[in-house]
Formats: C-alpha cells, structure tokens, sequence
C-alpha cells in the first residue's frame, strides 16, 4: 500500500489489492456494490486502484480532495465514465450522456432555466402537486398504511411533468414510475455486465431483458413525445415561458441558434430521469429517517409550525426552515440517491498523489464521501445537527456532494431543494408517518439508492 499526501495536506493512503483477491473484489462489486466499496474503503484507505490491466484501472477515491480534484479542479483530465453509455441507448444525449461542444453548447442554454428566479417561478406547481397528495391523504382514515416511495414518486412524476411539459402525469404515475424503475436495472445489468468494459452499446443489446427496456422506453416517450410535437407547432412566448419545454423550445444561442427538436426530446427525457426519481428517494429516505428519530421529527414540527403558523409555505420560506434544510442534507448525506460519481480520465492524472492512467476510470462516490472518517464523526448516525452553525463551519468544500460539483454538478439542485422543502414542510403541517416495523433499511442499488422493499408506513392526521 502506498502513501500520498493530500492537497489539503492530509494523508491519503492508496491501496492496491493483491492479484488474487481482485476477481472476488470485482464478483462483489457486481453483487453488492456498496457492500464491495466500504471493504476496500475499509480495508485500502481512503483509496483504492484495481488494475483491469495492463494500462487501465479502476480507482475509487472517497476523500473530500479526491472529490475537489477530479470534479473541480482538474475536470478537464476527465470525461463520463463509460458507465454511463448504456443509459445512451434510452435517453439519447442528454446533459448528463453527452461531452464535449455538445454538452458545452446545452449546458450554457439551458443553465439560465435552472436559476433561481426562473425556479421560484415553478414552486406553485410544486405547492399544488403537494397540495394534492397532503389533502388525498387527509381523506384516508387515520392509521392507513401507505408505500412512501411509491407516493413519493408520484409526487415528483406530477411536479416534474407540470414544470416540465405543462403536462398532468398524475393518470399515468404508476406506470412512468415503473417505467423509469425498469430502465434504472436495466443500466445496472448492463454495467454489471463485463461486456460493457469492452463495447457499453453491445453489452446494452445483449443483455437479457431488452425487450422489456424498450417497451418501457417507449412508455416514456408516448408520454412525452405528443406534448413536444404539439408545443414545437405552437410554442408560447419566449418572454413568459409556462414550464421548462416552452423555455427550451425558445432558448437561443449567441448565434440565435435554437435546439434541435431531437435534441428537445433527449434533454426532456434526461430531466425526466434525473429529476423524478432523485428527490423521490431523497425524501422517501428522509421520511424513513425522521420516523426513527422522534426528536429530530418534533423539532421539525415546531420549526414548520413556528415559521408557517399553518399558511401554505412559498419559495420564499425555503431560506427561514434551517432545521428542515439540515434534516434534508443529512439524509442525503447518508442516502445520497446518486450514490456513484464516475469519470474516464483522458488526460494521465495525479489525484493527490495517486497515479491516474489514461484510459482508467475513477468513481468518486457521494455514499462513501459522506462517510469519510476525517470529516464525519460517527459517521453512520442520523444527526441534522451537523449542518447547522459551528459544527458545519470549517468543513471541507466537497465532503458533501450529493449534487456533485464543478461544472458537471447537478443543474436541478435548486429545483430540487425547493419541491422537496416544500413536500416536507406541507407533509409536516398536516400529516405524521410511522414506519410499520419490520422494514429493511439497507438501499437497493441501482442508478439511485432505492428501498429494496416497500417503505410502509402508517399516516396519523396531525390535526385531528
Ligand atoms: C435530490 C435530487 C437530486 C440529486 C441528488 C441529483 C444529483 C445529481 C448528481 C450527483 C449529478 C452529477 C452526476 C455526475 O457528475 O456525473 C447530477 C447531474 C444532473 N442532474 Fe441532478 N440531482 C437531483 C435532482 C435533479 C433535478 C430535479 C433535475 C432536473 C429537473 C436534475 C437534472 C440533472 C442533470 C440534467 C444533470 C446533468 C448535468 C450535466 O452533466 O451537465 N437533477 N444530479
């Protein structure tokens, strides 16, 4: 095992399994991904470098100047990893499948449709989404039991098709969401198989199940294909966009280039993908949480209801709620529904004094980041109190990366902070979850970190 020293002048140790642990090491990173990556966390520090041969490797770095490096700093070295291609076969190229001019050129015209304004401009569509899910609730007879991931994704279903395509999924939520569920494992098979290290299109072809992957696709598209064509015929004004197809059907370059009506529909279905699912297990996991922490719970419920006195929260609220924000950022911290960052270096590296080759691929992964025994005291405990005053002073930049970072970092973190403050405030004012015993904690992994059974939980009405 070797040592390195850190930017941040640390020590960062870089193991190197023997020859003859590394097929078990790759079996289990196929079988038990997450399980795989604490054991070499564990056991090779803080890094570890698994050659696959003679010129390439796969390294997974887990501190936060790890995390600096290859995200921010020297980004350029790096392009997406190769695991991601197999998703190219559904979504096309999108912001997050697509490099280089393209990616450049999308990132810049979309990133104004992400800000802040343009975001407290769909938080209305956010408050009635919820609004309709908090009073559906209120019908049901105190102690119903309910599946919190399945409610949770039709929560964001519905806000992202109406801040996406003006469109009312609601009808349609159980179908799109198992859509989306299908083509999630699909890419997981497809990565787990070795196929994929040589020719990811190949390896998506061949792997078992693809007739099934693209009838969920094409679920996908029959949902949004026929609200594209429509507003492509007739877009509303530029100037007072009524969600983000109308401002992406208007966005112009500085050449007043606008978008492709293929590329549209690859970036709608990439919203689709990255935007539903996420802040759905985001809060899913976080509702699993709060009901195992009663105290953490309560001091939400008087946050929530000493700042809202029961009116409907706005996006202005999202800055007074800091106790809501902390619950938020430490289940992320400890669900970070992107569990894996992944890159394919193009430029030979040195991340802190780790050799990087080219042609390698480094995964960088928010799961154990957030875990790292150098920043994060007890580091398996549920404790908002972390990001909260002077115990979340001084902490390194990127020891907490759920949404990334540098120029690839998420584009929707604000969206997605805003629809999911404002679920569990309006959850909070009306509602109180209990989980129904017997639930197994540990995620399911495929491209987001899912419960590997239904969340059940009980709904107690909080006003009656
Ligand atoms: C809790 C919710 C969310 C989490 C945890 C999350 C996490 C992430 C992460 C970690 C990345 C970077 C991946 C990488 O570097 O390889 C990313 C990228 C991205 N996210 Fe999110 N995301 C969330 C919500 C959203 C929402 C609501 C949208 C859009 C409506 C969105 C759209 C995107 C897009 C388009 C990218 C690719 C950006 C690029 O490469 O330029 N995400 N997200």
């Amino acid at each position: 095992m070797s040592t390195a020293t850190t930017e941040k002048g640390g020590t960062a140790l870089c193991g190197s399994p023997r020859a003859a642990d590394i097929p078990r090491l790759l079996y289990q990173a196929v079988t038990d991904p997450i399980s795989s990556m604490q054991v070499v966390a564990q056991r090779y520090g803080g890094a570890v470098s698994v050659p696959l041969s003679r010129s390439r490797a796969f390294l997974v770095l887990s501190h936060p100047a790890h995390a600096e490096h290859v995200l921010v700093s020297h980004n350029d070295h790096y392009e997406t990893a190769f695991t991601y291609r197999p998703l190219q076969e559904w979504i096309g190229l999108g912001l997050i499948t697509s490099d280089g001019e393209l990616w450049e050129r999308q990132r810049r015209l979309i990133q104004p449709l992400f800000s802040h304004r343009r975001v407290t401009a769909l938080a209305p569509h956010m408050i009635a989404a919820t609004t309709r899910m908090v009073e559906q609730w209120a019908t049901q007879a105190e102690g119903t039991v309910i599946d919190v991931g399945e409610a949770m994704s039709g929560l964001t279903l519905d806000i992202v098709g109406r801040t996406l395509l003006g469109a009312d999924l609601t009808g349609e939520a159980r179908r799109a969401s198992e859509a989306v569920g299908v083509l999630q494992d699909a890419a997981s098979s497809i990565v787990k198989n070795p196929l994929t290290w040589v020719s990811p299109r190949a390896a998506a072809r061949m792997t078992p199940g693809l007739r099934r992957w693209t009838r969920s696709m094409r679920t996908l598209e029959e949902l949004i294909d026929a609200t594209i064509a429509e507003r492509m015929a007739a877009p509303s004004s530029a100037a007072a966009p009524h969600d983000l197809l109308d401002a992406l059907v208007g966005a112009r370059d500085e050449q007043g280039q606008g978008i492709e009506r293929r590329q549209i529909r690859d970036e709608i279905i990439t919203f689709f993908m990255a935007g539903h699912e996420t802040s759905a297990m985001a809060l899913t996991w976080t509702l699993y949480l709060l009901s195992t922490a009663p105290s953490v719970r309560e001091r939400l419920e008087a946050e929530v209801d000493a700042v809202l006195s029961g009116r409907t929260p706005g996006a202005a609220d999202v800055e007074s709620l800091p106790w809501t924000k902390a619950v938020l950022s430490e289940s992320m911290r400890l669900y970070p529904p992107v569990w894996t960052i992944e890159r394919d270096c193009v430029v030979p590296d040195d991340v802190c004094g780790i050799p990087v080759r080219k042609g390698s691929t480094v995964a960088v992964p928010p799961y154990l980041v957030h875990r790292h025994p150098d920043v994060w005291e007890n580091p398996e405990g549920f404790d908002p109190e972390r990001f909260i005053g002077a115990r979340a002073a001084g902490r390194h930049r990127y020891a907490w990366i759920p949404f990334g970072g540098g120029r690839r970092g998420c584009i929707g973190n604000v969206f997605a902070l805003m629809e999911m403050v404002i679920a569990l405030v309006m959850i909070s004012q009306r509602h109180r979850l209990d989980l129904v015993p017997g639930f197994d904690p540990r995620p399911k992994v495929t491209v987001t970190l899912r419960p590997r059974q239904p969340l059940l939980m009980t709904v107690h009405h909080r006003s009656s």
